[in-house]
């Protein structure tokens, strides 16, 4: 059974209980300014939810396309996609839960024909703060089917998705989970509903591929667990509820169905396919067409091939709604969608002109039911490639742009923003690359620079501060490993009791304060400096470690003075590293600080000599040091 057979009984099914079949919104809500997309089947219902009256009835039914921003960085596993088409069947305040939970079982069991043996469900424990009680119902209803079905269908308490992990499955079919798995509203779990908005407890439907468990999510594979082994391919929510106020929760005037089922999830389970990407067809064609290509094979290089495969169907869809590659709003997602996928297209050696081909591919699979989209293909054929060329253009001399600022250890937000500006990588892109490399981006002073950029008519007024680093540009940086260079250095040459007592980094220069109550000789200085230019000519590695507190401190990690310092920390080393693992000896480093960076990622690109420009007196007991790269 492939996608269209399935969304085809799923609407006969549920046209024959008395539901209207209506067609899918648009994935650009019409009056609903507080998201860019749609994103699951209710969000076009939420009015009536309210009160409002639907014109088609009580009972609907639809196959909802959607798309979900926030699941970009997830795709590359077995199962998400951004986008998707959400199969919803709602009550309107009319039937309710001892209708939902046969029918929905009789859908998946006897129309589609999963064994009843790989279903596991979900439900909601229950939430004390928010005086919301424990849905003592829907698991009678599930033991009701699964005993039909010949199943002795056992209750667990489950709790969190961790308490999952550590108790396991123990016999149980249906288990009470907490409000982050088993309640839903537009903005999750009770606590961060904003008042008048309406949620209610869920029931999850899971189909088990019986695939490995993935030990490093824990102990125990549960249905709630992450590892792929349980899909999650339905959600009934009893939208009952409406938010007062803090902690108060009133029932709505009628109770709702909210049911939602990921389309490619339902294929995946009927064809007992745990891949997503070999199970629904319209992307295992892009997938082949992408093998064919590039003369690679999928299972070589799962992530590169789910990520393009997706995207273009994502980016097919929305500009197929009207969204045009731009950027903001949507249209910056069709411009990412398509810009990514080129992206690791071009890593997989696909050439220009290709991937459009995978356009015809995705309009052919959805003619009957989305004919829209076979009509404007000429069209969409030729924005996809428009975006294509103007990106092609620019990306090799980005890329080339991008590794050269690599080589020193961080993305400057002033580079990160120069790669937006002049090469057209979205800053999204500029930190995927990143963190392939292990190097950060400092997001914080690309955005910084957005809105500078955007507000050019203002001058700069000076940077005041009052320690720390100025900015992270590639000279600071320099200069903050010199800093942690110098410190030690500072201990060799005077002792163990030189404390860091302050410090302040601009581009041009740094200063320390540090605990000292003699004026430094000349011979004191030179061989401070001496020290120091070693370790830069000697390029050593910098290395950061994410340690407990406790151990760095037991390692003699320098701290900044009044600072306090959580469980975890992060601890910059200069100092020799493991060959294979590429691990820091942190032993034998030559220093090691507690600190957030950035820094050079190997001395050797500390470009100058350094040299003390003053030392003096700063405070009783403290002297301070003013340095630089020459
Ligand atoms: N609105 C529910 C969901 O998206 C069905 O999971």
């Amino acid at each position: 059974m492939n996608a269209n057979d399935i969304r085809t009984k799923y609407l006969d099914f549920f046209a024959a209980r008395g539901h209207a079949i209506i067609p899918s919104a648009s994935l650009v809500p019409e009056n609903d300014p507080t998201t860019l997309f749609t994103g699951s089947g209710m969000q076009p219902m939420l009015t009536y939810f309210l009160g409002e009256t639907h014109p088609k009835g009580t009972r609907i039914a639809d196959s909802q396309k959607c798309f979900r921003a926030e699941d970009i960085d997830d795709i590359g596993d077995n199962r998400h996609t951004t986008f998707f088409e959400m199969l919803g069947n709602w009550s309107l305040g009319d039937y309710f839960k001892k209708e939902q939970i046969p029918w929905i079982f009789d859908f998946l069991v006897h129309e589609i024909g999963l064994d009843p043996k790989n279903l596991y469900v979900t439900v909601f424990c229950g939430d004390k703060k928010n005086n919301i009680p424990k849905d003592e119902e829907t698991p009678m209803l599930w033991q009701k089917v699964f005993d039909d079905a010949g199943i002795d269908a056992k209750i667990v308490e489950m709790g969190s998705q961790d308490d999952g992990a550590i108790k396991g499955m123990r016999g149980g079919r249906i288990f009470y989970y907490d409000a982050k798995e088993n309640w839903w509203s537009r903005a999750g779990v009770p606590d961060n509903m904003p008042t008048g908005e309406p949620g209610g407890p869920d029931s999850e439907m899971f189909y088990d591929f019986g695939t490995e468990h993935d030990m490093r999510l824990g102990e125990h594979c549960h249905p709630a667990c992450d590892c792929g082994r349980f899909m999650e391919i339905g959600n009934s929510v009893f939208m009952q509820y409406v938010k007062k106020d803090e902690g108060v929760f009133e029932e709505l005037e009628h109770k709702n169905i909210d049911f939602g089922g990921g389309l490619e999830r339902i294929v995946a389970a009927a064809q007992n396919m745990p891949d997503v990407f070999l199970a629904v067809s319209s992307l295992t064609d892009i997938v082949r067409h992408l093998e064919n290509a590039s003369g690679k094979k999928y299972e070589d290089d799962l992530k590169s091939f789910r990520i393009i495969a997706d995207h273009i169907r994502g980016a097919l869809f929305m500009i197929g709604d009207g969204v045009r590659p731009a950027n903001t709003e949507q249209g910056y997602f069709a411009r990412r969608l398509i810009r990514r996928s080129v992206q690791y297209a071009d890593a997989l050696g696909i050439a220009e002109g290709t991937l459009v081909d995978a356009v015809s591919i995705v309009t052919k699979s959805y003619e009957e039911h989305y004919p829209e989209l076979k009509e404007q293909e000429a069209e969409i054929k030729e924005l996809f490639a428009a975006e294509e060329t103007k990106f092609r253009k620019t990306l090799t001399k980005g890329m080339r742009e991008f590794e050269k600022r690599a080589e020193t250890g961080i993305i400057t937000g002033e580079q990160a923003f120069l790669l937006f500006t002049t090469y057209g990588f979205p800053i999204e892109l500029t930190q995927e690359l990143a963190e392939q490399k292990g190097i950060a981006v400092d997001k914080e002073a690309f955005t910084n620079f957005m809105k500078e950029h955007q507000a050019k008519s203002r001058s700069g007024a000076e940077q005041k501060f009052k320690g720390g680093l100025a900015d992270h540009s590639e000279a600071t940086t320099m200069l903050h490993t010199t800093h942690h260079i110098l410190l030690r250095a500072l201990q060799i040459v005077l002792g163990d009791h030189v404390k860091q007592r302050g410090s302040n980094i601009t581009s041009e220069r740094l200063r320390i304060d540090f605990s000292h109550d003699e004026k430094m000789t000349d011979e004191q200085k030179s061989e401070v400096e001496r020290i120091v230019n070693e370790q830069i000519q000697s390029a050593v590695p910098v290395i950061k470690t994410i340690l407990p507190k406790e151990e760095a401190e037991r390692l003699g990690a320098q701290k900044e003075f009044g600072q306090k310092y959580p469980d975890m920390v992060n601890v910059y080393s200069v100092g020799p590293q493991d060959a294979v693992e590429g691990n820091p000896k942190i032993e034998q480093a030559y220093s090691l600080e507690f600190c957030g960076g950035p820094h050079v990622t190997n001395t050797s690109t500390i470009k100058g000599t350094f040299r003390i420009k003053k030392e003096q007196a700063s405070s009783a007991g403290v002297r301070r040091i003013k340095g630089v790269l020459e």
